[in-house]
């Protein structure tokens, strides 16, 4: 046997065993007549020790192993003298009666502990040494252990997870695709899916009425902390189904993943519509761990000589519970910060409500006490309380507030990632009219089922048409998404119609869903959850790329391997490519 026990498993009770270990050299500690070695594997550290007294030859030969050398070592399980109580093995060492050298390493570039000196480029150039450090070790043991419980979860409702093919052609997801020339077919282009979305719904035209996979889907859009241009999904469909049956399915996977891994149980989810959350929040993804919702000013701080408020669309504020204490210094960081340009206000309104009951502003000039006062009931605000309001255009002023709610949130320490609040905003507009193209577009993809007490605005007012399509918001992170689908032909030619396809459009990119509908098509209806996204909230991270194996950088590179990369002229000669300059 190449080893016994893992470096995480000894015990106590395992005193007088004579035991072989095998794992990479973390450290090593010489204390005169000792030589101490941490012994680390997967699963955890073990000291051992050699006596230069009863083995001097062997201790020197200890003496000479590196940092991230592999060995192999036998000895025998001895109770510590001086016991370390942070590892489960710390009551324990091997004396080592013989050990051989597996492998020698290269002192590696950083620290290979908890708290790193490598940098992050260093570390994502040497992913295979940051993957020994026990964090993301811990990570990836926690992405293991969501996708096993989603599938036992969907596996007991009698899903079956059916594999789709990566060379598809585009889906019109809303990125940019990322796309694959064909050897066999000149000029042509294979594309990876952004989601196997159009595949799932062919399967349920051929009775798979449950199907789950957990998928890699590709995009190319621009990286943020929680976008990756390779990513997975929990990727589900279901026949013979209303919107009810997928959120309370899909909400019984969120539970048992909370309850399975974290130990969690959550309440029933809130149901929230767009319409609110854009109103109350000024997001699609509120986070709802605390309150400060939007209160609307209009009718209470025009006409009072304040050109500010008397010329915007919209007056909006927070109030922000007990914050009337905040500084000068403070609220001016409060207005720089909505001033920066990523989020563009012109400027920040605020009054205290003072702990002694008065009431103060930044534009006591316009506003005396007593309309303060009425300010200060309509945000049901208190003594210690602090209002804070800004003035624009209504879409941009509900965005600029969203980002100042979630800094106050920061803040206030009322954001703790240990604390989990999911919620369904349901409700979705079926389109957004983009100012650019000057046209429509699907807000969540061409496929989503309008309300069907809104079709008959399909012509009139699409702009007001509701979609039976809902996200699920975690902590103010969109983790997943999806819709009721079309499965009448019709509707969905008109659809594409709405959207700006020709008849001949719609055919040549979507005759194989279209033709589909004609055979018998079910009603029929999905979600897809981000599961990095997922597995990151579950380990209280903001940033996905520590949840996955081998991830790209925020250039979309991966530094390892360096790629993309240039190829052969040989190859772009047989894929019939010509590189331009
Ligand atoms: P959608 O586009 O909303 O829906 O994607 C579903 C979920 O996938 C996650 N996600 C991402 N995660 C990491 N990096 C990315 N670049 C990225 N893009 C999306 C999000 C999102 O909620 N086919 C539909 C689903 C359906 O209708 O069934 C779809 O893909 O958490």
């Amino acid at each position: 046997m190449f080893r016994t026990h893992t470096c995480g498993e000894l015990r106590l009770s395992d005193s007088g065993k004579t035991v072989t270990l095998a794992g990479w050299v973390k450290k090593s500690r010489d204390l005169g007549g000792m030589t101490f070695i941490d012994l680390r594997d997967r699963y955890g550290i073990t000291q051992l020790a050699f006596n230069m007294e009863t083995d001097a030859a062997l201790c020197a030969e200890a003496r000479k192993l590196g940092r991230e050398f592999v060995i192999q070592a036998t000895g025998t399980v001895t109770e510590r003298s001086s016991k370390n109580e942070r590892i489960p093995t710390g009551e324990v060492e091997i004396i080592v009666t013989s050990f051989r050298v597996l492998n020698s390493s290269q002192t590696p570039p950083f620290t290979i502990e908890e708290e790193t000196d490598g940098g992050d480029e260093l570390r994502m150039k040497y992913r295979y040494l940051d993957l020994r450090r026990d964090t993301v070790r811990r990570n990836l043991e926690l992405r293991h252990r969501m996708g096993s419980e989603t599938r036992k979860y969907l596996d007991s409702l009698e899903f079956i997870e059916v594999e789709t093919p990566v060379l598809i052609k585009s889906t019109p997801e809303g990125a940019r695709d990322f796309v694959v020339p064909s050897r066999m077919n000149p000029g042509e282009f294979y594309a990876l899916p952004q989601s196997p979305q159009t595949f799932k719904q062919l399967l349920m035209v051929s009775g798979f009425d449950k199907y789950y996979q957990i998928v890699k889907c590709f995009r190319d859009e621009d990286l943020r902390a929680d976008r990756q241009p390779e990513f997975t999904q929990i990727d589900c469909e279901m026949s013979f189904v209303e919107q009810e049956d997928i959120l309370n399915t899909f909400e019984g996977l969120v539970r048992h993943l909370f309850k399975t891994v974290k130990g969690i149980d959550i309440p029933p989810m809130q149901r929230m519509t767009y319409a609110d959350a854009m109103r109350l929040y000024g997001s699609d993804k509120p986070d709802i761990r605390f309150g400060m919702p939007f209160v609307e000013l209009n009718d209470l701080v025009k006409n009072k000589g304040f050109k500010v408020f008397d010329d915007a669309e919209l007056v909006v504020g927070i109030n922000a519970g007990g914050a009337a204490e905040f500084t000068r210094k403070q609220l001016d960081e409060l207005t720089e910060f909505v001033k920066r340009p990523q989020i563009g206000a012109t400027g920040l309104v605020y009054a205290r409500f003072n702990a002694d009951g008065t009431l103060k502003s930044s534009v006591d000039k316009f506003y005396d006490e007593n309309e303060l006062k009425i300010w200060a009931s309509a945000f049901d605000a208190k003594p210690g309380d602090l209002m804070l309001i800004l003035a624009g255009p209504a879409d941009k002023v509900r965005k600029q507030l969203n980002e100042l709610r979630l800094e106050m949130g920061n803040r206030l320490g009322l954001r703790s990632k240990d604390h989990y609040v999911c919620h369904w905003v349901v409700d979705f507009p079926l389109l957004e009219f983009d100012e650019e193209s000057g046209r429509y577009h699907a807000m969540h993809h061409p496929f989503t089922s309008p309300k069907p007490e809104d079709i008959h605005l399909l012509d009139s007012n699409p702009g007001a048409v509701r979609a039976n399509a809902y996200d699920m918001v975690i902590n103010g992170v969109e983790v997943g998404g999806g819709s009721i689908r079309i499965y009448d032909r019709d509707l969905q030619m008109r659809m594409f119609r709405l959207l700006g396809f020709s008849e001949e459009e719609a055919r040549k990119q979507f005759g194989f869903l279209m033709n589909a509908f004609e055979y018998g098509a079910p009603p029929h209806g999905g979600i897809a959850f981000g599961f990095d996204r997922l597995c990151s909230l579950f380990g209280g991270a903001d940033v996905i790329r520590d949840f996955i194996a081998f991830p790209k950088n925020n250039a979309g590179r991966d530094v390892m391997i360096d790629s993309p990369s240039s190829i052969a002229e040989e190859q772009l000669k047989e894929l019939n490519i010509q590189l331009r300059g």
